[in-house]
């Protein structure tokens, strides 16, 4: 039986449901266009949950180290890469992506957080991003899938810091807690000043009926 790094919530959240096995639009953009073309990358998925991203990755010929917290998401993320026959080629960990220096070692050509830190306050958020940026080799590229405060229900949650919400009890982020969400603009200084540079940034934002959930997408680069 693995720890249970990630908030509780998120072993609760496995254990009753399959997380879906396809990598998102905006997940494989950034590693088609990211990844090193002359070598196999190294990549760290971080918070890899069921493995959406893993399977692709490593089908396309990466190495991967997939970092995850819950001891659910890991059982759920081992059948994905013996359904897709890639065990080989991903090394799954269980640990805190807050700490990730206290789980991987070496360096990543590629460093993809695929709405992973965001499910974690913002002070343990900023402590880790400095170890991230360690972690990524010369020329290497992180990617950082979040959320912005657009998103609806906040208003149901708790602030407990300027960017943090717990107990959030509707839309995209009911009963998952702690949330850090932010504008593009701070998302954009969260990372520069851990010492990112910020390649490019994108914003989308999903109507469904009442909900909608704002995302925010970055490419980094070491600055
Ligand atoms: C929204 S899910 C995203 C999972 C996966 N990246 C994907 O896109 O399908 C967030 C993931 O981050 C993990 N997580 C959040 N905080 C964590 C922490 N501090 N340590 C380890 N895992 C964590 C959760 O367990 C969960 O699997």
């Amino acid at each position: 039986m693995h720890s249970v790094y990630a908030d509780p919530s998120w072993e609760s959240y496995y254990r009753s449901r399959p997380r879906g096995r396809y990598p998102s639009e905006e997940a494989v953009r950034f590693f088609m266009a990211r990844s090193p073309k002359d070598h196999a990358p190294r990549v760290l998925d971080i918070g890899a949950g069921a493995g959406a991203l893993a399977w692709f990755m490593a089908k396309q010929g990466a190495d991967v180290v997939a970092l995850e917290g819950a001891p659910a998401a890991l059982r759920q993320l081992a059948d994905t890469l013996r359904f897709f026959g890639v065990e080989e080629r991903v090394e799954s960990v269980a640990g805190d992506i807050m700490r990730p220096s206290s789980h991987v070692s070496g360096s990543f050509d590629l460093l993809v957080d695929h709405y992973s830190l965001y499910a974690n306050h913002e002070t343990r958020l900023r402590a880790s991003l400095r170890e991230y940026l360690q972690l990524l080799a010369p020329g290497g590229s992180m990617l950082s899938c979040m959320f912005g405060v657009g998103c609806s229900g906040l208003e149901t949650g708790v602030r407990i810091a300027p960017n943090t919400w717990q107990d959030v009890a509707a839309g995209a982020h009911a009963g998952m807690t702690p949330v850090s969400l932010w504008t593009e603009a701070e998302a954009i200084e969260l990372y520069r000043s851990a010492g990112f540079a910020v390649l490019a940034t994108e914003n989308l934002v999903h109507r469904r009926g009442e909900l909608t959930t704002e995302k925010l997408i970055l490419h980094l680069g070491r600055g």
